[in-house]
């Protein structure tokens, strides 16, 4: 049998083969329900009968991996898909570089397979908690649709995940899974895992922000774990890549698109000043200064989500050849680092400066380097650039790495955006020229009315400039009931 074929017939498309694996599909088929339970319990609030026009995967081909059509979202055929395996695939990294990639569980290596496998698995459900209640205030058919496409995806990914922990873990596997849905974003007994999954996404622009900045830390995550050792692991992640472009895209366009409504508000109105945010907000258009200060918010939050600094947990799972780099296939090195440096941000006396540490203990600095260097740039190239075009005196800059920080260096220090240490009083003082105000977040609300026509835009976000799959803006994309 083509081990890449898509089978399509059964409850669970899939092309593992799970028509040969009669207790994995057993496993599969009991956990079934709880998912749907918990998709109609946690997933999107209401538009559960609405037909949407949504991609689904059918295959890993790069080219026709997924088709179009209207689905109700119950009905999503939420599948299992690896990308196709490397013939002769070796470990790239770590203690084990040059061996054969591990097609079962390295015995050694089995607890901290697991818990890496689970934290990527939480963040996906978490996701979808978090965004439930969005689709009340979609700012048109467009978005509304955009928002479902991210959901059953990021529940798809929960799937790549359960499937790992269910074929490989046997019974602490299943336990996993069944936990995996019991966890609720923002739960006080029952938290999600990581604390940026806990946080409220109150409303489309922390939306279009948390696809950007924490998506984007989905991306590099994946990334280091398609790299891993464990080949099934590596093949789930390079899979769900293909899907993750989508999700930045929603919010690399998404705030570029709020940038052009207000730019354009501002220019047709005359106003000059950003700063003049009486003004631009009698527009109807979010102003640039309260933008900024959610992007310093949501950037901040994500980079918590990279972890201490120094890590030894880091340093293990590279040395295991579980988590490597970003695109550590591309790095020039010896890929073992016992002996290289990295530098490093750490508070010393009171200030920020640069260190040169061991490589191995330094793997979160560098994956977060790598992000902060790939979210600049989508700034300057999309966001900045349209401000520029405008002709508005202003730019989105990222705040410092030691900004607004819950975990490692920084976090016992307050920081502006800038990096000047501050103390607590003036922190206090100056809290929300930094981050969004109560009075920044009351407006935003006032905006989010949704907006169901074909073809119809909210007025702070420009419509886009092309549609899915070639269709045009104004297309139906959601059918509501
Ligand atoms: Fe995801
Ligand atoms: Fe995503």
């Amino acid at each position: 049998m083509n081990e890449m074929a898509v089978d399509y017939d059964g409850l669970i498309p899939n092309n593992v083969g799970l028509n040969a694996d009669p207790r994995l599909r057993r496993a599969l088929e009991q956990w079934h329900p709880s998912y749907l339970d918990w998709w109609m319990d946690r997933g999107p609030d209401g538009f559960q009968a609405a037909e949407v026009y949504l991609r689904t995967a059918v295959g890993v081909d790069q080219e026709g991996w997924a088709k179009f059509g209207y689905v109700r979202m119950p009905e999503y055929r939420w599948g299992i898909l690896l990308a196709p395996q490397v013939e002769g695939r070796t470990i790239g990294f770590g203690a084990h570089k040059g061996e054969p990639a591990w097609q079962e569980v390295p015995g050694e290596y089995r607890a901290m397979l697991r818990r890496l496998i689970v934290v990527q698995g939480d963040t996906e459900p978490a996701s979808v908690e978090q965004q439930r209640r969005l689709g009340a205030t979609a700012p048109s058919l467009y978005d509304l649709r955009n928002l479902f496409q991210v959901n059953v995806e990021e529940a798809r990914h929960l799937w790549a995940m359960v499937y790992l922990l269910q074929k490989y873990f046997g019974r602490d596997g299943r336990e996993e899974a069944e936990d995996l849905l019991r966890r609720r974003s923002g739960d006080r007994d029952s938290p999600r895992l990581l604390g940026a999954f806990n946080e409220r996404t109150p409303d489309w622009l922390a939306f279009f922000m948390f696809t950007f900045f924490t998506d984007r830390d989905g991306k590099m995550q994946l990334h280091a774990l398609a790299q891993s050792g464990f080949d099934p692991l590596s093949r789930t992640c390079r899979f769900m890549l293909t899907e993750e472009a989508h999700h930045m895209f929603i919010g690399q366009s998404g705030v570029g698109r709020v940038l052009e409504a207000t730019c354009a508000a501002m220019n047709k109105a005359g106003i000059a000043d950003p700063y003049d945010t009486g003004s631009v907000r009698a527009l109807g258009v979010i102003d640039l200064p309260t933008l900024q200060k959610r992007a310093n918010f949501h950037f901040s939050a994500t980079l918590d989500l990279f972890g201490s600094e120094l890590s030894t947990n880091a340093a293990n799972a590279f040395n295991a050849g579980l988590k490597g780099r970003y695109l550590e296939d591309q790095i020039d090195d010896d890929h073992v680092l016992t002996g290289a440096t990295y530098p490093v941000l750490r508070l010393k006396d009171g200030q920020v400066v640069r260190e040169d540490v061991p490589a191995l203990s330094a793997l979160n600095m560098r994956l977060r380097d790598d992000y902060v260097a790939d979210a600049q740039s989508g700034i300057e190239r999309w966001w900045n650039r349209i401000v520029e075009r405008a002709g508005i005196d202003f730019r989105i800059a990222l705040p410092h790495v030691a900004f607004n920080r819950r975990i490692g260096e920084f976090a016992a220090i307050e920081a502006d955006p800038a990096g000047n240490i501050i103390g607590a009083a003036e922190w206090a003082r100056r809290r929300d020229e930094f981050l969004p105000s109560a009075d920044d977040d009351a407006f935003v609300a006032s905006l989010m009315t949704p907006v169901h026509e074909p073809g119809k835009f909210a007025s702070w976000v420009a419509p886009p400039r092309a549609g899915i799959d070639g269709k045009p803006g104004s297309f139906e994309y959601v059918r509501l009931e």
